[in-house]
């Protein structure tokens, strides 16, 4: 059986579309990351699953069941929120407990609950302090500790981790990746931050203009984008998109050629593009290398070298104009408004089509 199933669903504000025919089936135990740049209605379908806000139309269901009748706290959902507010008079244990009171579950549960939550999430020396003596990551955990002694069904958890500082946020990271085997739960994460999608999430949902762009485990979503907004999104620096024209030619994959006059041959099949209009060819960093004349199959002049230690991406601007990131090794010797040749790889190049629809290289045989 499916863990939550949405069909459907639309939300408007007044006259503002929010969420259109957003459908969306999780399996038992997923992971799944809500992705997308900031407005564009994440927060609104987790409030929506969790019973705090309204549906215009479409159902909601757990478990097989339609849950959008019943009250947030007889969903069998439980939610984490960004800005945890956790209640500062009260201790650890007691903000831990205060939901299970008032569900009136008896003592002896509450207590076995939040022993056990505290031993999981390891705050068992913190459960008689108040929350202003902790730190933020500390706190973050007591905050999804509360989401746990409820034992629900299904985790929703909003940016979680986008108010803790960058060390503190990777290290909270890893918890959550171990805590979800530890946990028998599907879980939402609701997130801005591509990295934390990519490393968290069984399935990333990419939601954008009011619908669902593309859901796939990461690796599909950044290796087979469905389209240009999911390929410019997902992935750091970007993706480069440049127009090109399709060359004739008697290979069954696709050829190109940039605004610059080069070359490209692509392993995208040339059978399924449209017929007609102007194609993007999209490359990542790593498809574009830094080379010597001789290997180079165009040159560009340097605008910005961003050093990481272990590599170095290389910002640049064909002769054409066109903006272009190649990667280059660690210790690179590129230097600022420089021309440098680079060397095009075609092999995992996309193309894509003028409704922005993805084409990418067959799979290898
Ligand atoms: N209560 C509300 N009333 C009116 N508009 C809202 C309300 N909540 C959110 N919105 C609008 O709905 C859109 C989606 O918001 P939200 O779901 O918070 O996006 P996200 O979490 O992806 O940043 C935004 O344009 C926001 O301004
Ligand atoms: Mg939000």
């Amino acid at each position: 059986m499916a863990s939550l199933e949405l069909i459907n669903i639309q939300k408007t504000y007044g006259a503002t579309a929010v969420l259109d025919d957003v459908s969306l089936r999780m399996e038992p135990r997923e992971f799944v990351a809500f992705l997308g740049p900031s407005g564009s209605g994440k927060s609104t379908l987790l409030r929506i699953i969790a019973g705090l806000e309204t549906l215009d139309s479409g159902e909601v269901r757990l478990e097989g069941r339609p849950i959008q009748q019943l009250a947030p706290g007889d969903r069998g959902v439980a939610m984490v929120f960004q800005h945890y507010a956790l209640y500062p008079h009260m201790t650890v244990w007691e903000n831990m407990a205060f939901g299970l009171r008032n569900a009136r579950m008896p003592k002896d549960e509450i207590a076995s609950r939040i022993a056990e939550a505290a031993r999981v999430l390891e705050i068992e020396e913190h459960l008689d302090k108040k929350p202003g003596q902790m730190s933020g990551g500390q706190r973050q955990r007591v905050a999804i500790g509360r989401a746990i002694v409820k034992q629900p069904k299904l985790f929703l958890l909003d940016e979680p981790l986008s108010n803790l500082d960058a060390a503190l946020r990777m290290r909270t990271r890893l918890e959550l990746a171990q805590l979800r085997h530890r946990v028998d739960a599907a879980v939402i994460m609701v997130t801005h931050d591509q990295a934390e999608a990519m490393t968290l999430a069984d399935r990333i949902v990419v939601i954008h203009d009011h619908k669902i762009q593309q859901a796939g485990p990461p690796m599909e979503i950044y290796s087979r984008p469905a389209n240009s907004f999911v390929a410019r999104f997902v992935g750091s620096p970007a993706m480069t998109l440049a127009p090109v024209q399709l060359l004739p030619a008697e290979s069954p994959f696709a050829s190109v050629r940039l605004g610059d006059g080069s070359e490209v041959e692509t392993r995208v099949p040339r059978s399924g593009l449209p017929a007609e209009g102007a194609l993007e060819l999209g490359l990542r960093p790593e498809s574009v290398r830094v080379a010597p004349a001789g290997a180079a199959s165009t040159v560009a002049r340097v605008e910005l070298v961003e050093r990481l230690g272990d590599r170095t991406f290389v910002y640049a601007r064909l002769s054409d104009g066109l903006s272009i990131t190649a990667e280059d090794e660690g210790n690179s010797r590129v230097r600022m408004g420089e021309t440098v040749g680079l060397r095009i790889d075609g092999t995992d190049a996309h193309l894509f089509a003028p409704d922005g629809a993805g084409y990418h290289a067959a799979p290898a045989a």
